[in-house]
């Protein structure tokens, strides 16, 4: 690639006045889980130092622990600390913030729990505290319907005095049947309108900007279908392993982790109809006729549009680094795949024969989350006649992360006498066009849930509509012979197969690698 050409705004424009979140009280069931002090106290805290969060918020930390409000305090204080995504940390910060938080100790388990937990909210919402509740559900998923009928039960989705909101973690169950029973259950307790099915991937700054660069352009829409783009890649690529969590893991796999909501929901806003407007029924209904223009894949397509991995030892940045089934609490003979890579089809007017492989992976080489849209060939070969000059397709890839962005590949004359061309990129980089970081995602997602605004959150029929494109590959992959793994080592590009999953086309995979 010869040339990079640097994307700036050419308009000027006023810095919004920053959104207000509705006054709540925040009861976050899992509160002394990783989720919790990762992400959601981080980001949090970030939403009340830049003035989003309303004086009547509170948060009310549920967890099997018996801790005192101070010791939780603590206990979040510390990871808020040390956490990137708190960017405006300081102990003087926290101290006022951390006024807000208390701690109340139940087992979700135990019915008492929730008339408990009504006479303690009763309490708070007698005080100064708002009388509105959002519930959030960051257990495990196996806890989801107790907590949901414990809720219900004790009459905690009835709110006279304001709203009440439940949302709900991923992964949204682990298969159809599931997801389908979790619905009937969270619809028996409370209202579509009032659950917020959380999906990180959507309040990404870059995954939103989908839906600008598409429809509030005119230049690309045109060209966005069947008669001008050969096929669709998209790349989420980890370099980090199992880390803790090789409990969950071990049970999810990338299918269910990655594929099941954040690559699909990559795939339906790169391919979805315009919406009516940027609202939640609109967005979302759109999303769906996608996913379910998607024919779910029988045995016989599973074997032979899909490809499983498990990494094996090797070296990531210089280190050497265990295989996955050497990790601390993953079982030596493990059949999980860290790495899963799909075709899909999509049978609409738009989409019909174009492939959109889908392709992610932990301990890969690089990370890298990318959809890269590529265009068929020019109708004639005018400039292509020496082999230096080879004109390559034009290709727009959404950089995900990092160095989020935009770039086009097209072709320019090379200066000189002689008529040579070369291959270039136009290059948008939020950083630096912006010179502002974007906020992180939980911030975005949070903010949104507290406004009332599900557009990024995952309607039921969608959750369904995803897994109904899963779960026939989870089960032709326990019908068919299982790969011997490990088959990719760490710190490649992922498994052989993979690429011949791509190659048999006669394409590949954009590279991995920084410096290709
Ligand atoms: C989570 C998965 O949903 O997304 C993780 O459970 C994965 O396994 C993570 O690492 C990736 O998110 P991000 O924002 O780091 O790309």
């Amino acid at each position: 690639m010869a040339t990079i050409v640097e994307a700036r705004p050419t308009t000027t424009y006023a810095t919004p006045a920053l959104p207000k979140a509705d006054s709540c009280i925040l009861v976050i069931f899992g509160a002394t889980g990783d989720l919790t002090r990762r992400k959601l106290i981080p980001a949090l805290y970030d939403l009340a130092c830049v003035g989003c969060m309303s004086p009547h918020f509170d948060i009310v930390g549920v967890g099997r622990k018996p801790l005192s409000d101070e010791q939780f305090r603590e206990s979040l204080e510390e990871a808020a600390a040390h956490s990137k995504d708190a960017r405006n940390f300081t102990s003087e910060g926290w101290r006022d913030f951390a006024k807000r938080i208390r701690y109340f100790a139940a087992d979700t388990d135990d019915p008492q729990t929730y008339p408990r937990l009504t006479k303690y909210l009763g309490e708070m919402r007698r005080t100064e505290c708002s009388p509105n509740l959002l519930f959030y559900l960051a257990t495990p998923t196996s806890l989801f319907d107790e907590i949901i009928r414990g809720l219900g039960a004790a009459g905690l989705n009835r709110n006279e005095k304001g709203w009440t909101r439940v949302v709900v973690e991923k992964p949204f169950c682990h298969d159809l049947a599931s997801a389908r029973k979790l619905n009937e259950v969270l619809l028996s307790v409370f209202h579509e309108e009032d659950v917020y099915r959380i999906d990180h991937y959507l309040g990404k700054e870059t995954v939103q900007n989908i839906l600008v660069f598409r429809f509030g352009n005119l230049l690309f829409e045109p060209i966005w279908n069947r008669n001008y783009i050969d096929y669709v890649e998209i790349t989420a690529a980890e370099t980090l392993g199992v880390e803790q969590r090789a409990g969950f893991y071990e049970e999810t796999g990338a299918l269910r982790d990655m594929v099941a909501n954040h690559m699909l929901q990559l795939l339906s806003l790169t391919a979805m109809e315009p919406p009516l407007a940027f609202d939640a029924s609109s967005v979302r209904g759109k999303k769906v006729e996608v996913l379910s223009a998607i024919k779910p894949m029988t045995v016989e397509e599973a074997a032979e549009r899909t490809v499983r991995g498990q990494y094996g030892p090797g070296q990531i940045d210089g280190k050497s680094v265990p295989g996955y089934s050497e990790e601390p609490g993953v079982s030596p003979k493990s059949k999980t795949e860290t790495y899963a890579a799909a075709q899909f089809f999509i049978d609409n007017w738009r989409w019909a024969g174009v492939p959109f492989f889908v392709r992610t992976g932990k301990r890969l080489s690089r990370n890298l989350t990318e959809i890269a849209v590529h265009f068929k060939r020019t109708p004639q070969t005018l400039f292509a006649h020496e082999s230096d000059n080879e004109v390559e397709r034009n290709v727009i890839a959404f950089r995900i992360q990092p160095n989020e962005g935009i770039s086009v590949d097209f072709a320019a004359k090379r200066p000189g006498t002689e008529m040579h061309t070369a291959n270039v990129q136009l290059n948008f980089r939020y950083r630096e066009a912006f010179g502002t970081k974007s906020p992180v995602a939980y911030e975005t997602l949070l903010l949104d849930v507290m406004r009332g605004d599900a557009t990024l959150f995952t309607r039921r029929d969608e959750a369904e509509a995803e897994w109904r494109l899963i779960t026939p590959v989870e089960d032709a992959w326990s019908e068919l012979p299982a790969p011997k793994f490990s088959n990719y080592a760490a710190g490649s590009a992922g498994p052989e197969a993979s690429d011949l999953l791509i190659a048999r086309h006669g394409w590949s995979w954009r590279s991995l690698d920084p410096l290709a």
